[in-house]
């Protein structure tokens, strides 16, 4: 070395050069063979979803230490994953995004400690974790070694659930073991055609049980939000998915102690909603679109709804009220009459958890028949499941805000959101019908054999119903208990919401000391 390679500035030239080395990822071919398809590189991802300028790299001169299988010769600065810290919307996050042009972006021993060592530090200054997946799994050639990497991810994934919002996009493979920190986070975003998700892949089902499956169809963004719940988004591309993330990240506080962002707006909180004095068919047999009363409530109309494509029976989703973040959970009447089952049980459960968990108050819309009847529901858990969502309700300590539509029977009723499970303030329009079940079910059973005996069956049949009708099927038996604050207008619910989250603005309260909860899991 002579003394010229020692002054400050070629010492600050070899830097530049680390660094361009650093940037250059698996180098240009790879690169080029990545973005065929529209995907982006890992760090094009980050530029997208940070604030620009805001990106500040940590580790990016790590190198793994593995010398099987000629490893020894391929290190690459970074070793596949680019890891640090910067803003979205001016808030603090902590990020990892996978290189794939990088040995596959592959999870070796170091790239495990990269992703550990900014979790850790996310939850000790309070910040979302946003991890970008790209890779093949465990790196095969150091094994078990990069298996205890996974571990510890699990681990951390599981000591921040609760404490800092975690959030995943998958934006390619996912396979194996690997999809498990990503289930743990809160929210999954896939990108269409270019991702996929599964414990095992289409080789060894086809060997096992003789299926033939595309990775797609086995684990594709579409079947991970319609069908499995795996996923909450199904994104177009790359630049949908980071951009869908942070519009996500802007209704979130910034961990367990913050509160959820105040948005500034110009839509009055006193704004009367007159469409919706008539959304409601005279027909209790009619469905409407729940949507429409959801986005006619809240500031600007703008509702961003989380698994859109699961269990469509049950809406949930964010909004704001009078600028604060709002978790909204509603049921569908147009889908299976609104109807809770298995999945819109896990669905909502989840979401009220993480509601709960984030001091995000939770306005339920309630038109709900009841459980979903049959063999299939009830063999495959409806008990256990519809429980979650009870005991999701039962826990929380937010601001409960409720307001039934038109029906609320029997155990949906408590279910969702009543009074009895702990809700501040109950409200409902003129139209709703809390009863214990639906006037037909109860006529048949109550009158039996008073329908056996009767001269005309049918003719009694009609006269009991009505009879039930009148007595059960609205607003003011409830009223009369105090289970209903207040009967509204519709065209005042927007006011009325905000009325109540404004009362509730300091709402403390708190469940019984315990290690945790045994949640009907
Ligand atoms: C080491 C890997 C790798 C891996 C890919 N590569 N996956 N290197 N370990 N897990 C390398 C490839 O050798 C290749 O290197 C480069 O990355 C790009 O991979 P390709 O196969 O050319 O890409 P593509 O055709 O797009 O296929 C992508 C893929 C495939 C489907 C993901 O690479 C694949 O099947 N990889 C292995 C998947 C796997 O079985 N992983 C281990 C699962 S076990 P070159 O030098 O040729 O460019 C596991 C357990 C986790 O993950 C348990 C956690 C608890």
């Amino acid at each position: 070395m002579d003394s010229q390679e020692l002054t400050t500035s070629s010492k600050i030239a070899d830097l530049e050069k680390r660094n361009e080395a650093a940037m250059a990822g698996g180098g240009s071919d790879r690169v080029a063979k990545h973005k065929q398809g529209g995907r982006l590189t890992a760090r094009e991802r980050l530029d997208i979803l940070l604030d620009p300028g805001s990106f500040v790299e940590m580790d990016r001169f790590v190198t793994h230490r593995c010398n099987n299988f000629g490893m020894d010769k391929m290190k690459s600065p970074g070793d596949g994953v680019i890891t640090g810290y910067g803003r979205v919307n001016g808030k603090l996050v902590y990020v990892y995004s996978q290189d794939f042009t990088v040995v596959g972006g592959s999870m070796s021993r170091t790239q495990a400690n990269k992703i550990c060592k900014i979790m850790d530090l996310a939850i000790k200054n309070g910040a979302p974790v946003i991890g970008l997946n790209d890779s093949g799994g465990a790196r095969i050639q150091e094994g078990i070694e990069s298996l205890s990497g996974y571990a510890d991810i699990f681990v951390r994934n599981t000591m921040a659930s609760g404490v800092v919002p975690q959030i995943t996009g998958i934006m390619g493979p996912c396979a194996g073991g690997a999809v498990y920190s990503p289930s743990i986070t809160d929210f999954i975003f896939m990108v269409k055609d270019s991702s996929y998700m599964f414990v095992t892949g289409p080789d060894v089902i086809k060997t096992v049980t003789h299926e033939d499956v595309t990775k797609e169809a086995l684990g594709g963004a579409l079947t991970h939000s319609q069908k499995s719940g795996v996923a909450h988004f199904a994104c177009e591309d790359d630049k949908h998915t980071l951009l869908l993330i942070r519009e996500l990240l802007g209704f979130l506080p910034s961990n367990n102690l913050d509160d959820p962002p105040t948005l500034p707006t110009q839509d009055r909180p006193d704004r009367i909603c007159e469409s919706l004095n008539s959304v409601i068919p005279d027909s209790p047999k009619k469905p409407y679109d729940m949507l429409s009363i959801i986005t006619e409530v809240v500031d600007e109309h703008y509702f961003l709804e989380v698994h859109k494509n699961f269990a469509p029976n049950i809406i949930i989703g964010f909004a704001r009220l009078n600028g604060r973040s709002v978790g909204i959970v509603a049921n569908q009447p147009q889908v299976l009459a609104g109807c809770l089952n298995i999945e819109a049980s896990r669905k909502a459960a989840r979401f009220v958890r993480f509601c709960d968990a984030f001091n995000i108050p939770i306005i339920s819309f309630v038109d709900v028949p009841g459980f979903l009847p049959g063999t299939d529901q009830e063999w495959n858990g409806l008990i256990t499941h519809g429980a979650k969502l009870l005991y999701a309700y039962a826990e929380a300590t937010v601001p409960k805000i409720t307001l039934i539509t038109r029906k609320a029977y029997g155990g949906a009723y408590i279910v969702m959101g009543s009074k009895l499970l702990r809700s501040d303030v109950n409200l409902a329009y003129p139209t709703a019908e809390i009863a214990v079940m639906g006037a037909e079910g109860a006529v048949n059973i109550v009158f039996r054999e008073a329908l056996a005996k009767a001269k005309d069956p049918v003719a009694e049949k009609a006269r009991l119903i009505k009879e039930y009708e009148q007595m059960f099927a609205n607003p003011y038996v409830s009223a009369e208990l105090g289970l209903t604050d207040e009967v509204i207008e519709p065209a005042l619910t927007r006011r009325r919401l905000i009325d109540a989250m404004e009362m509730l603005k300091n709402k403390r309260d708190i469940n019984p000391a315990k290690k945790h909860g045994n949640i009907p899991l």
